[in-house]
């Protein structure tokens, strides 16, 4: 990157680091049952609720406490479950046209990261039926209120719950955007982990890694504060403590818990302090292959990690030291090699793979420019990287 772009970004960073204590962040107010959703509903009088899901949460009966509950109360309520992981902008399009022939007034995301960006999507596109989605991609586009916004997880991974963010693709140019605005917040959020229990394997792996990655992006960031330090600390070490036990007994409750309130402390972080390239590079690959998020993350995270190098030493190193992989002894360098070193195992145990097949030598500089519009100058990354080096980390990560 060239010495002006590199100051223009550290300029950038610099002034949304001051700013953070002034900038409007809350936490939606948390809810500990889907039937909570209901009571507050009918409380409020808020009318009819569009509930946002997708066909195998759907399946898997997550929804059936909530509808069950609206019943029980009298609430009508219009079911989307068209989601699909990655949700695309027609998607969007699609679930806001149901809400508005179906007069709906409330938004209940019960889902992933993906039902979760979609509501807020909508809820955007709600707000401002006449600017287009990829028009509020990037940062504080969106300023009017959202409809009342409920998020039921049932992955533990995005933190969506409590994000700023909404990810969404465009089906045409395959470019994942980022619409990155404090009314997409949800105004409550069930943190229910019994919702989490029946998550298969492979999702529980992907997940679990998201919110590493979350916690470990923003952790090394330059625009943490205390308390986002705080918590993506205790994140990495929920995550170092619960997800190869999540992995090897999906029905240990404790540590099912633990891992949804990792996720949770690591949206807590990011969306204040932000993610990093591992995040940039990881949207452009699902976005172009529909590879899933989590899968992307968990491949990109080590190498990432590794091509910073000292820049990331002491952080890592404390990382390490405070979920138990280095101990005090060990120096700066060699702790968070262990931390890396720690993460490659992880994957290995969780049974992910070292790379991506699906990666095309002529796709690679679309993707690198995409990476470094989400990248630059938003993300406080410990080093700076241009289209170059970006598109380098494609090639580490190609088989
Ligand atoms: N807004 C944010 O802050 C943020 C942060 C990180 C990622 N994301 C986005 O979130 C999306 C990924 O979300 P995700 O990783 O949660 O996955 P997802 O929502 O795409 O779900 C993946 C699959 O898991 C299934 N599933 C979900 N819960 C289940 C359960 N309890 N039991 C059985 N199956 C279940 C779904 O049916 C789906 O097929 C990506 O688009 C990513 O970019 C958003
Ligand atoms: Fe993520």
């Amino acid at each position: 990157m060239n010495i002006f772009k590199r100051i223009y970004c550290r300029t950038f960073q610099f002034f949304f680091k001051v700013a953070i204590p002034l900038l409007p962040y809350r936490q939606p107010k948390i809810l500990q049952s889907v039937e909570d959703c209901a009571h507050i509903l009918k409380s409020k009088n808020v009318g009819k609720a569009f509930i946002v899901t997708d066909a195998g949460v759907r399946g898997c009966g997550l929804c059936d406490g909530l509808t069950a509950a609206l019943d029980q109360n009298g609430i009508e309520y219009s079911i989307y479950d068209k989601t699909m992981p990655n949700p695309t902008a027609d998607a969007v399009e699609d679930a806001r046209a149901q809400y508005v022939a179906e007069n709906c007034k409330a938004i209940i995301a019960v889902g992933g990261g993906s039902a979760m960006d979609l509501s807020k999507a909508c809820g955007a596109r709600i707000v401002y039926p006449k600017k287009r989605l990829d028009k509020m991609a990037g940062i504080l586009h969106v300023r009017k209120k959202l409809p009342p916004l409920f998020a039921v997880p049932t992955t533990a991974g995005t933190g969506s719950e409590t994000t700023i963010a909404a990810v969404i693709t465009d089906g045409r140019t395959h470019r994942k955007y980022a619409i990155n605005s404090f009314p997409l917040i949800p105004h409550y959020a069930v943190l229910d982990y019994k919702l989490t229990i029946g998550l298969p394997k492979n999702i529980t792996a992907f997940t679990g890694m998201d919110a590493l990655t979350h916690a470990v992006e923003a952790y090394i960031g330059r625009s943490t504060t205390r308390d986002t330090r705080k918590k993506a600390t205790e994140a990495v070490k929920l995550v170092h403590d619960n997800l190869k036990l999540c992995y090897d007994r999906p029905d240990n409750a404790e540590a099912r818990k633990n891992m949804l309130f990792a996720a949770h402390y690591a949206g807590i972080a990011f969306t204040k302090s932000y993610v990093g390239y591992v995040h940039a590079v990881a949207h452009s690959l699902s976005g172009r292959y529909g590879l899933p998020h989590g899968l992307t993350c968990s491949v990109l995270l080590p190498v990432v990690l590794e091509s910073y190098g000292k820049k990331a030493h002491k952080k890592l190193a404390k990382l390490a030291r405070a979920c138990g992989v280095a101990d005090a002894t060990d120096e700066k360098r060699n702790a968070a090699e262990k931390f890396i070193a720690w993460i490659y195992e992880t994957n290995e145990y969780l049974g992910i793979p070292k790379g991506f097949e699906e990666i095309r030598d002529e796709d690679v500089d679309k993707m690198s420019e995409y990476a470094d519009k989400e990248g630059n100058p938003l993300y406080p990354v410990p080093k700076l990287y241009g289209r170059k080096q970006l598109k380098q980390l494609y090639y580490k990560v190609k088989l």
